[in-house]
């Protein structure tokens, strides 16, 4: 009669580890669940523009100057850079009337702000060369990353530049303590407590977020709502429903980070940690750490069929139990 108590809480204590262990696996399976097609399309729209040379897989990647490159000569770039469609149309999307209106991007070439009002199927065949025959990327994309590009033009761009102080590129107006929340929620647990922790190429220099924050607000604000081909695993505003003025609170608060690299007296965490490839459940790199994924998904079943295996032997403990104790 002691034992009484003892093996049905050992049953339910069972029991209930695997309801949490279910109830945990149900919750990443939903948040790793693809987002609205229409949704997807625009992000990727948005990270063609940025650079649509390192998000496609090229046959054969463009080789030279692209052919309207030539009809300016203020901006001294040259090769891949000259195809991507910020490096004429801007991180604002303004062009010669935006942020590239002077200084070493300065190319004269128009933005697209405007042709946003225009149809998909008007946009489509300025991008396909229909309108200017030098200005033709059909080539490369494929007409869906056509039209996911006209998808991002009509319903993606954002005009902030009356929130950008012209000269100390700082926001105007905003709220630092709501940016302050949406860092800590969304990106400290990768970039650190100050931004400091990855560090990241910039015009041929290592920077951290608190550096491109004053340097270029315009392409931190591209790439904190829309994501950048190099970090598929990051958190991005578009996903998180943010409105634009909350893309510009949280470049409010970053823009007090600082704009140095950390310290190297003693090793930072992003030297600890070796970087992006692992992070946990984020895609496969490389062969290694798609092998690694591989054998972690493995170990994730197997540590599954243990718990049901061990709840089947608690089930027939259980009622053997139960018929030991009638027989009695
Ligand atoms: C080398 C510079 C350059 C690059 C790269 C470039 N464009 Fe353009 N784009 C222009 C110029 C210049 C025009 C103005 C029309 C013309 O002369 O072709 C233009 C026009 C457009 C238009 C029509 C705008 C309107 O008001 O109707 C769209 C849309 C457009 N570009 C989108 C893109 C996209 C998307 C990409 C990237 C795949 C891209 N452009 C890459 C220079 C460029
Ligand atoms: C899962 C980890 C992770 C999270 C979470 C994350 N990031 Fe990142 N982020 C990265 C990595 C890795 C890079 C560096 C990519 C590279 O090497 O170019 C990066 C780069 C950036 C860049 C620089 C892009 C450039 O080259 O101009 C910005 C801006 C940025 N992150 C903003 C954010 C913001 C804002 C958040 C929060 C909403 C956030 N990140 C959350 C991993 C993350």
């Amino acid at each position: 009669m002691k034992r009484f108590p003892l093996m049905p809480s050992i049953f339910i204590l069972i029991l209930s580890i695997l309801l949490g262990y279910a109830i945990i696996r149900s919750q990443t399976v939903r948040a790793a669940a693809p987002l609205p097609q229409q949704n997807q399309d625009l992000v990727r729209g948005a990270r063609l523009y940025d650079d649509w040379t390192e998000v496609i897989e090229l046959a054969s990647p463009p080789s030279g100057d692209q052919p309207i490159w030539s009809r300016q000569s203020t901006n001294t770039r040259r090769g891949p850079d000259t195809w991507r469609c910020v490096s004429c149309h801007g991180w604002d999307y303004q062009g010669k009337d935006g942020a590239y209106r002077s200084g070493a991007n300065y190319t004269g070439f128009p933005g697209i702000y405007e042709a946003r009002l225009k149809s998909a199927a008007d946009l489509s065949a300025a991008i396909g060369g229909g309108i200017d025959s030098q200005h033709d990327f059909s080539g490369f994309l494929v007409p869906a990353d056509i039209a996911a590009l006209a998808n991002f033009i009509q319903e993606g761009l954002i005009d902030d530049n009356e929130f950008i102080d012209p000269v100390s590129l700082k926001i105007i107006g905003g709220d630092a303590a709501h940016g302050k929340e949406l860092y800590e929620q969304g990106c400290a647990s990768c970039h650190g407590p100050n931004g400091q922790q990855i560090e990241f190429r910039y015009e041929g220099q290592d920077i951290v977020l608190g550096t491109l924050a004053n340097q270029d607000p315009w392409r931190l604000l591209h790439r904190t709502r829309f994501g950048t081909a190099r970090a598929p695993e990051m958190t991005i505003g578009f996903d998180l429903g943010w409105t634009p003025q909350d893309g510009r609170d949280l470049l409010l608060y970053m823009q007090t980070f600082p704009t140095g690299l950390a310290p190297t007296s003693e090793p930072s965490m992003a030297q600890l940690t070796p970087g992006p490839a692992e992070q946990p459940g984020g895609p496969a790199r490389n062969v290694f750490s798609g092998i690694l994924t591989g054998l972690g998904a493995m170990a994730t079943s197997l540590g599954f069929a243990v718990v049901v295996g061990i709840t089947l032997v608690a089930v027939i403990f259980l009622v053997v139990w139960l018929l030991r104790g009638r027989s009695k």
